[in-house]
């Protein structure tokens, strides 16, 4: 197989990684190129152009039997985000009219799902996010849905859901550091890094175009509960109640957007037999626990990142 993966950062390295593995030959398509050689060490061979600009699309090299977009927007907002999935989305779709592409695969997000009362939500649930920003993701999705059902390619979204792993993990950073706060009410959900690769792959072999699937972990988890878990394994503090009159700095509990859910993976479970490596939190932050709890009080913010780097 010859498979390009659009932005090669967290996720599109594990992906490359897992590929090319396997014996497909993988391209990666990034502004800044190889400069570390974490492409070369994936077995990813690098192909240096910018996603926003039909131009450089074009220099890429061949046909695909897969295309995964795995770019991300970095940390900026809405127009950012228009700028990067929108409008690349977009470049994508049109790039592939010229070209033998069998399938487009993007790795969207669960911040599509707006809701806001604690239900379960699948692939057919409602998509009315209130930030601006899922609303572009929601527009993104649409560009590659009507690409798939106007027969210009054939198109696989992947929802995924918070991703943490190795050198990743925003609330365990959080609780680490002394800035968590507990929601309550308030769920989670996760994905470990592996998983969110393993998930690409399954549906990059196995989906059925114009079919969506979520990527999450098992089980969804109470903010609250998550907390007490990390403080009972470290031995660590029960970080105190979010209160935003008092405590400067700290995430009001219902911040605007802010939704509240659970998504539900049995689509991926059930017709692709996916099983994730890591089936909760409990298995999938066991190494960075180990490694808190082997130097305590030793650990800065910097320190609880490195912890969770794996060898
Ligand atoms: N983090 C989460 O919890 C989460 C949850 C759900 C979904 N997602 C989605 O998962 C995907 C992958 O995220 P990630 O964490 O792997 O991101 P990441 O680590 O920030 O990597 C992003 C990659 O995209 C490349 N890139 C950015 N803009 C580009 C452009 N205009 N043209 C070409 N390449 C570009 C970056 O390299 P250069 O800077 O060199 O271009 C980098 O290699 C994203 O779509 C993200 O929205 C993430």
């Amino acid at each position: 197989m010859r498979i390009l993966i659009v932005g090669c950062g967290y996720v599109g390295l594990a992906l490359g990684r897992r590929l090319s593995s396997s014996g497909a030959e993988v391209l990666g398509l990034r502004r800044r190129g190889d400069p570390e050689g974490s492409m070369a060490a994936a077995g990813i061979r690098a192909v240096l152009g910018d996603l926003t600009k039909a131009q450089d699309l074009e220099k890429i090299p061949g046909d695909f039997d897969a295309v995964v977009v795995a770019a991300a927007s970095g940390r900026g907002g809405v127009d950012a985000y228009r700028e990067v999935y929108l409008g690349g989305a977009r470049n994508l779709v049109e790039w592939a009219r010229g070209r033998r592409v069998g399938r487009i695969v993007p790795v969207g997000s669960t911040s599509v799902y707006g809701q806001t009362d604690g239900s379960w939500v699948t692939e057919d649930s409602r998509t009315e996010p209130d930030e601006a920003t899922g609303r572009v993701l929601v527009e993104t999705e649409r560009v590659f849905s009507e690409a798939d059902c106007s027969g210009v390619v054939p198109t696989l979204i992947v929802r995924v859901a918070g991703i943490y792993g190795p050198g990743r993990g925003h609330l365990f950073g959080q609780f680490v550091t002394g800035q968590a706060r507990r929601e309550p009410g308030r769920w989670l959900n996760m994905i470990h890094r592996d998983d969110v690769a393993s998930a690409l792959e399954a549906v990059l072999l196995r989906g059925q175009p114009g079919r969506i699937y979520n990527a999450v972990d098992d089980e969804p988890v109470l903010q609250e509960d998550f907390l007490r878990f990390l403080a009972e394994s470290t031995g660590r503090p029960l970080p105190p109640m979010a209160d935003p009159a008092d405590a400067p700095g700290s995430i009001p509990i219902r911040k605007r957007g802010n939704t509240n859910k659970r998504v539900s993976n049995r689509r991926l479970r059930d017709e692709l037999g996916w099983r994730p490596e890591f089936p909760t939190y409990r298995e999938g932050y066991a190494v960075a626990i180990a490694a808190l709890v082997g130097t305590p009080g030793a650990v800065s913010p910097s320190g609880a990142e490195g912890a969770m780097i794996a060898p």
